[in-house]
């Protein structure tokens, strides 16, 4: 695990905190992305953590050691580091480029070329094709390659990444993205990833953290970013619409209506009807009260199963509909409503896995939601 405690840096001269009270944990194994605008600190955070740059004020601990304690070359020997222009030596071979750290551990040289092919496959480059190469006769996608070999090939279990992906077209770096979650899925690395780019982060990131001068604005899950971001900086970055443009990302409680009326099923036939009459509605929940202010979902009742009930000793639990559709919580919107149209259902209760209900789900209710975070006219 990783702790940043406290940290804060500031430059001789100025009164200014580039890094103000960062304050946070990385487990183990997670793919965690700082992503901000130009001069946040990300580069700056990132660089404390292989002692590139010190702190000012503040610890930083790898396993519950504090780095400042150990030798920085030590250090980063234990961590793999890829940047933007991944500084390949430029008349080195593309073999000897990413089995440099190895060279320096006096390790035999059929190891090494063994081991230098295994990683080249790893990031998919063809060893015969380009081991004996040189940077210059690569293009930027697979010099970003060789610059993620290199730093895998030492079997680190952190890997800083600082913009690796940001100079290239958006074909290849779509590629190296999904490479990267293919590799992070594999190897199980702790990786910090750098970027500017929101998109990047929420394709990346098993958690964002989005920073602002020097500080973290919110450090959450892709999702509990776009859904509650923490202030309107952070709001203001992921973008407004962008809930609507991952519209995945809705489930059955973000698109339900908790404002609905329910009968119990004791209850008769005129009080349903008294009932719906009262809130405009031509189906009830039929619930059991539970302790504790819950209420247990055991039907549906529709006004076309009142019509003609005359006997008033019959109860609602005795007419109503027990074999519905009810969605759990979490479900995504486009199941929902692909199972909606396939069973052409107009009311969908949703219960929790007490079977408590907790919402109901109507086109309206749908409607409501795309509707607030449909783009404005004005991005037509
Ligand atoms: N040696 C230095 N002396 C004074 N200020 C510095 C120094 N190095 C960096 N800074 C300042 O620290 C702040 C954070 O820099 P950092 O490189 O961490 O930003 P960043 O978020 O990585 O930006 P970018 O997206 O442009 O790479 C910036 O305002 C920068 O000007
Ligand atoms: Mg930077």
């Amino acid at each position: 695990m990783i702790e940043y405690k406290h940290v804060y840096k500031s430059y001789k001269g100025s009164t200014i905190n580039v890094i103000q009270d960062l304050n946070f944990k990385i487990a183990d194994g997670e793919l965690l992305v700082l992503v901000g605008e130009s001069g946040c600190g990300k580069t700056t955070t990132m660089q404390m953590l292989n002692r590139l740059i010190e702190p000012t004020k503040g610890t930083i601990e790898i396993n519950g050691e504090d780095i400042s304690k150990i030798d920085p070359i030590t250090l980063r020997k234990e961590i793999g580091y890829v940047i933007q222009n991944i500084g390949l030596f430029p008349h080195w071979t593309i073999a000897e480029n990413i089995g440099t750290l190895l060279t320096l551990k006096k390790i035999p040289q059929d190891e090494i070329t063994e081991k230098v092919k295994e990683y080249m496959d790893l990031v998919n480059l063809d060893f015969d094709e380009f081991a004996y190469r040189y940077p210059n006769q690569l293009s930027g996608g697979q010099q970003q390659r060789v610059g993620v070999a290199r730093a895998l090939i030492n079997e680190p279990e952190l890997i800083l990444m600082d913009e690796p992906f940001s100079a290239l077209d958006p074909i290849t770096k779509e590629q190296l993205q999904d490479e990267l979650l293919r590799l992070h899925e594999e190897l199980n690395k702790t990786i910090i990833f750098v970027t500017h780019d929101i998109d990047e982060a929420i394709k990346l990131g098993d958690r964002i953290a989005v920073m602002q001068h020097g500080k973290i604005a919110q450090l959450d899950s892709a999702e509990e970013i776009l859904k509650n971001p923490a202030n309107e900086f952070v709001e203001k970055f992921v973008g407004t619409n962008r809930l609507w443009k991952t519209p995945e990302m809705l489930t059955a409680v973000d698109v339900m209506n908790e404002n609905f009326p329910v009968i119990r099923a004791d209850r008769s036939s005129a009080q349903a009807i008294e009932s719906m009459k009262e809130h405009k509605t031509l189906i009830l929940c039929v619930v059991e009260k539970i302790k504790g202010d819950h209420d247990k979902l055991l039907g549906l009742i529709g006004s076309n199963r009142l019509a003609g009930v005359k006997n008033n000793s019959i109860k609602i639990r005795d007419i109503m509909k027990k074999d519905f559709t009810a969605f759990p919580p979490t479900m995504s919107l486009a199941e929902i409503m692909s199972i909606r149209e396939s069973k052409e259902l107009m009311f969908s209760p949703v219960i929790d896995e007490n079977e408590y209900l907790i919402g109901v789900i109507t086109n309206t209710s749908i409607l409501n939601v795309l509707s607030q975070i449909m783009p404005g006219k004005e991005d037509y």
